[in-house]
């Protein structure tokens, strides 16, 4: 799915969402105009908080046909739990389009950049992608309680594993890898304890590589538990990383944690047919706490759009807006960067227009 122009779904949400996407916005229009991309970005005040206390919902009846003439979802951040609950906010938003545009694979980067200190002492050339199982597995809602409040109580949750929500994500991953240098897959696997579930996800792997001639790939596992300790012992080892649901969910919040700053971390929600639009946001939320001083990092959101173009196959462009992200937190200028990456003056503003600067300008 490579096509000439993109329309790009564009929703800022809530809180630092609305500070953070004219930035975003600001650096795809400079990659664009760079490297010749048509894009068309429409704005949509829905799915936030605002909209809600207008409507009375989070979004209009019409959103699913509405945004699905668009390529992609360039997505803000959801949530104002001081006026709405976060359960409102959330489900009648970004987990619709999670489940109606089965976005079924979740990916995330986690890439120590330049001048961004990681919490580990000795973290090595940290490189990795992480793609998680994002629509069945252990998160069902198969299961239920009876006897309640009795001594026979009994509580059941089934994970559910399905042959094609299985070989869709492992072939998603095998791809990625076999499109990287070092042409490494992870899985990560529980199928010493887990003894039903979790050897089948084993098995479906190897039957996937062997059955696609995988045989350039270096192909491993790790059972979660050694593997969350691996990933704070040696993150370099790593290349491309799958999991289930719960699985891919845990690796994806401690990957990126191993790298800094939340306020730097993209994510994607794919539907990789292309059959639905994907969607693409930063990893952080709403930051209610800092919200309206002018100092959230905008890099998430910057980062965000590199992937939505990554994605469509622009690689120059992407490969440019890169560049741009590294080499300005490589320069690390105090008063550019913002206060979470240990800036003095730097501001939203101030850094978003340094990175744009770089697109526009450098090669
Ligand atoms: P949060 O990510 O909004 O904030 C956590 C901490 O990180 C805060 O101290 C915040 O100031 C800081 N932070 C976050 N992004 C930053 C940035 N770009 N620059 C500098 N500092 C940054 O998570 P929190 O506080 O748990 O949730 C706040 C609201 O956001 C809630 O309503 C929650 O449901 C929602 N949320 C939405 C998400 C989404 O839209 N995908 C993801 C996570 C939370
Ligand atoms: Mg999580």
């Amino acid at each position: 799915i490579t096509p000439q122009s993109l329309r790009i779904a564009v929703i800022p949400g809530d809180g630092i969402g609305e500070e953070v996407m004219p930035l975003g916005l600001r650096c795809l229009k400079a990659a664009a105009a760079k490297f010749g991309l048509a894009l068309e970005l429409t704005e949509f005040e829905f799915a936030s908080c605002d909209y809600y206390l207008k409507h009375g919902d989070m979004m209009p009846e019409d959103w699913h046909s509405t945004l699905s003439a668009y390529d992609a979802i360039y997505f803000g951040a959801v949530g104002m739990p001081d006026i709405v609950p976060d359960h409102v906010s959330l489900w009648g938003s970004l987990l619709k389009f999670r489940r109606d545009f089965d976005q079924y694979i979740s990916l995330r980067p986690c890439r120590l950049l330049p001048g961004i200190p990681s919490p580990l002492s000795n973290p090595g050339d940290i490189d990795f992608w992480v793609v998680r199982e994002n629509t069945e597995g252990e998160y069902s809602s198969i299961g239920g309680k009876i006897f309640e409040g009795t001594e026979r109580e009994v509580v059941i949750q089934e994970t559910v594993m399905t042959r094609i929500g299985v070989d869709r994500v492992l072939n998603y991953a095998l791809n990625l890898a076999r499109s990287r240098p070092k042409k490494h897959l992870t899985s990560a696997t529980k199928s010493n304890g887990i003894s039903i579930t979790m050897p089948y996800w084993d098995e479906r792997l190897k039957a996937l590589s062997a059955e696609r001639g995988y045989d350039d790939l270096k192909i491993d596992k790790f059972h979660i538990d050694i593997f969350t300790a691996w990933i704070v012992l040696n993150p370099s080892q790593f290349d491309v990383v799958v999991g289930s649901n719960l699985f891919g969910d845990i690796l994806s919040d401690l990957g990126p944690a191993c790298t800094g700053t939340i306020g730097v971390a993209p994510s994607g929600n794919i539907n990789p047919e292309g059959k639905f639009p994907s969607l693409f946001e930063p990893v952080h939320g709403s930051a209610p706490d800092i919200c309206g001083k002018g100092i959230a990092n905008p890099v998430g959101m910057i980062w965000a759009g590199q992937m939505m173009l990554q994605h469509f196959g622009f690689k120059d462009a992407a490969g440019a807006m890169m560049r741009a992200i590294e080499d300005v937190l490589a320069e690390g200028a105090s008063h550019i960067i913002t206060p979470d990456m240990g800036g003095s003056t730097g501001t939203t503003e101030s850094l978003g227009a340094a990175i744009e600067r770089k697109i526009l300008g450098g090669a």
